[in-house]
């Protein structure tokens, strides 16, 4: 059986994509500190399985941090004595606010750089060498390309960015020097929004979001009185930023699709854009949310944040063409899907 190890797999895309392969048949453990995550998103995974006994089986959840050495080694022997050997490990596990690592860039270096590190030494003492890593399109830094595509210049303008950018460079050195033995993807995710229709799982924010759509929830929910909207000067169609969101289920098929490339591959590594390549204003994206759900959303424009960009699009041909991925979901379902999650969890997962 196929065995994947998904670190920080309770969080936002994490647990969307642990329904994914729960559901493909394969077999997970999850190691997730829960710092910014519930243990009820993957209680509720289970729950859209209709707590089918099979699926509880197949999940093993490890609370603990990826900087544990000797955690990790727990699971991976522990896998290995239960003939359920870890064949891939799908990495999420990370810090991601742009603002909090501004203020704070040892947190970010430690949890996101030193944590890979040591997840990547334990999965190499444990003879197992491939990995998925979430990156993020955040590292194309400041440019005007209408679309960035996978070769194009990284300049990550936030430490947040520059951890990413220096994570992909560390796995790429990790691949050259030994060519024969490591399949990995960096997958540069765009803006995942939106949520599983079920409503039981979506994006449960600890504290003040600073994702765009957690916020515009929020605003719709009565949570927060205004969407502050950063910059109406930008040099784009109505002056606000533009931004390629994708809905997460679409982007943790994406996952599935990785794994399934880098299983029936040779050791290489890839590094692929996940978006839609449809870029949507700030604007669009609120009168979208408005008009699918019926809600006004209150505006307040302030000035531009450090670490911002005008445009940030994806060139997705090269996902569609190794991967053979698609993503299904309209901006409209995402605004839906995502609305409906929070509707029947206000305060997320602490409901
Ligand atoms: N959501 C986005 O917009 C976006 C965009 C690009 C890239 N990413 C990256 O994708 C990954 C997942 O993002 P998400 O939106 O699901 O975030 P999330 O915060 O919901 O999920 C991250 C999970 O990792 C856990 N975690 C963090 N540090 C850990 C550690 N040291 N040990 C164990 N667990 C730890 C958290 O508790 C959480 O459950 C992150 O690495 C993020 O940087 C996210």
């Amino acid at each position: 059986m196929n065995h994947i190890l998904v670190t920080g797999g309770a969080g936002f895309i994490g647990s969307h994509t642990c329904l994914v392969l729960l559901k493909n048949g394969y077999f997970i453990s999850v190691i997730d500190s829960f710092i910014n995550s519930s243990k009820k998103s993957l209680e509720n995974v289970l729950k859209i399985l209709k707590k089918n006994h099979i699926f509880h089986e197949k999940i093993k959840i490890y609370e603990g941090d990826i900087r544990d050495t000797e955690l990790l080694n727990k699971i991976f022997k522990y896998s290995r004595e239960n003939k359920l050997e870890i064949s891939s490990v799908i990495h999420f596990a990370g810090l991601k606010s742009v603002s909090e690592s501004i203020q704070n860039p040892i947190k970010y270096w430690e949890n996101n750089v030193a944590g890979t590190l040591n997840l990547t030494n334990v999965m190499e003492e444990n003879n197992c060498k491939t990995i998925i890593f979430s990156s993020s399109a955040t590292i194309y830094g400041l440019t005007n390309k209408t679309k960035f595509k996978e070769t194009d210049p990284i300049s990550p303008v936030n430490p947040y960015g520059t951890t990413k950018f220096v994570i992909e460079k560390f796995l790429e050195t990790i691949y050259s020097s030994n060519l024969e033995n490591w399949r990995i993807a960096n997958l540069r995710y765009f803006n995942p929004i939106g949520a599983h229709k079920s409503a039981l799982i979506g994006e449960s924010p600890i504290g003040l979001p600073n994702n765009i759509f957690p916020l515009i929830n929020q605003v719709a929910g009565g949570i927060l009185k205004e969407l502050k909207i950063y910059g109406k000067d930008w040099p784009t169609y109505d002056g606000t930023g533009i931004r390629d969101y994708i809905h997460v289920m679409d982007v943790a098929e994406g996952h599935l699709a990785a794994l399934k490339f880098l299983s029936n591959s040779k050791p290489k590594i890839i590094t692929i854009n996940l978006g839609t390549g449809k870029g949507t204003s700030v604007l669009d994206l609120v009168k979208t949310f408005e008009k699918v759900n019926k809600i006004k959303i209150p505006l307040n424009f302030v000035d531009r944040r450090e670490g911002d960009v005008a445009r940030l699009v994806a060139d997705n041909s090269l996902a569609k063409s190794l991967l053979n991925w698609q993503p299904k979901m309209k901006l409209s379902e995402m605004c839906l899907d995502g609305w409906r999650w929070q509707l029947n969890n206000m305060n997320g997962y602490n409901d």
